[in-house]
């Protein structure tokens, strides 16, 4: 199973305040990215944020020796061609950790990029451009004129290490999405919905997939993950983010979300409705899955709660529904990369990346660190 931590600000206690955001900078990352590598996380996700994740991606490369970074991608502000070279490069300089992540992104947010495609034009072109990518990464000279991309000779000359491309992911609920992620990718991603929903859309995409001759898609799920050792410290500290969670800030992050051409969000937003109950149990919309992160930010909006075996119980489930692939994390990034990392990922088959021959460092105790490791 592969379980992905999250490596994208803002962070913090209370990432939606300003008192309970923290400031993130280089040294930050790296520290998190540190955790993430030292706790058998498979890889983790670096979305879209203040910070550019490719850079961010390359730069943390000689800080980690093994996890993978999943690094998101607007198809429409990079050409299909220096993709293709800045993924073969930080596939060979990491030795082939990086899987990317096809996003469609929103229309208001590529305006400010110059993009003025709409929703269902960006899966068109990411079409077009996916096409084109898998052609350049396996060695072609590309010559591909489409509706969007008129492409001329155009090639790379670094193979990746991971061949014939690096897997490609993918995150969208509408109509048109599905279509896109049926045709070409490899790891189908969805928010924090139920399980039950869950199964609904891996069984419509399964089917659509082998419209086109495909029956090995991977299903992934993103969730936050409040984990205590007993349920009753996890939901008192669900109750904590929800104490911090004031009514403008709600207000504001509806009224952003209110309107969106996005059906993932749309999807999303429907778990809470937008109103904050006295009982932050009433957004338990499924036993220990719940809505109420959503209310303070925008796209994944739900945690498990739980002591461990309860978290673990819930990841069951989503596996039962055909999700094979976790992205999680908690608030803030590093502390909650432990806790997630000790409390539950022991509990889970976690695959990583090979490193022969590395360096396993010693679990030792006050009572044990004289006794020799042949046990
Ligand atoms: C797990 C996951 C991660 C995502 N990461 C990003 C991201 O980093 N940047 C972004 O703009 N959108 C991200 N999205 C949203 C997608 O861009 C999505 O395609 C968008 O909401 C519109 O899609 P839809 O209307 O097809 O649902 C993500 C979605 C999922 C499920």
């Amino acid at each position: 199973m592969d379980v992905l931590w999250y490596l994208t600000g803002p962070d913090g206690r209370y990432p939606w305040r300003e008192d309970g955001a923290r400031p993130l900078d280089y040294a930050y990352f790296q520290q998190v990215a540190r955790a993430v590598d030292h706790l058998g996380f498979t890889g983790a996700l670096l979305a879209t944020g203040a910070h550019d994740a490719w850079v961010l991606g390359a730069s943390l490369i000689s800080y980690t020796e093994r996890f993978q970074f999943l690094v998101a991608v607007h198809p429409p502000l990079v050409s299909p061609t220096l993709l293709a070279k800045m993924t073969a490069t930080i596939d060979q300089f990491s030795r082939g950790r990086v899987r990317l992540n096809i996003v469609n992104g929103d229309t208001k947010l590529l305006a400010g990029y110059g993009v003025h495609l709409d929703h269902d034009e960006r899966y068109h072109y990411t079409d077009e451009y996916l096409t084109v990518f898998k052609r350049l990464m396996s060695g072609e000279t590309v010559d591909f004129v489409g509706k969007y991309l008129d492409i001329r000779g155009g090639a790379i000359p670094l193979p990746p290490v991971q061949r014939p491309w690096p897997p490609l992911w993918f995150g969208g609920s509408s109509a048109a999405a599905l279509d896109v992620a049926a045709k070409h990718i490899d790891t189908y991603l969805t928010w924090g919905e139920t399980p039950p929903a869950a199964k609904e859309k891996i069984s419509q995409l399964r089917e659509r997939a082998s419209e086109h001759g495909r029956e090995d898609l991977k299903f992934g799920v993103r969730l936050y993950i409040v984990v205590r050792d007993t349920e009753e410290e996890a939901w008192r500290a669900a109750q904590d983010l929800y104490d911090h969670m004031d009514d403008a800030t709600i207000a504001r992050t509806q009224a952003g979300t209110s309107g969106t051409d996005s059906v993932g969000q749309q999807r999303m937003s429907a778990l809470h409705g937008g109103r904050k109950p006295a009982d932050l149990r009433e957004l338990e919309i499924y036993p220990n899955l719940w809505s109420g992160i959503g209310l303070v930010r925008n796209g994944p909006g739900t945690a498990i709660v739980g002591n461990p075996e309860q978290v673990v119980a819930r990841i069951h489930d989503y596996q039962e529904a055909g999700v094979d692939t976790f992205i999680v994390s908690g608030m803030p990034l590093l502390e909650e990369a432990y806790r997630v990392g000790e409390l539950v990922l022991p509990h889970l088959p976690v695959s990583r990346g090979a490193m022969p021959g590395e360096s396993t460092g010693v679990r030792a105790t006050w009572n044990s660190w004289t006794e020799g490791w042949k046990k």
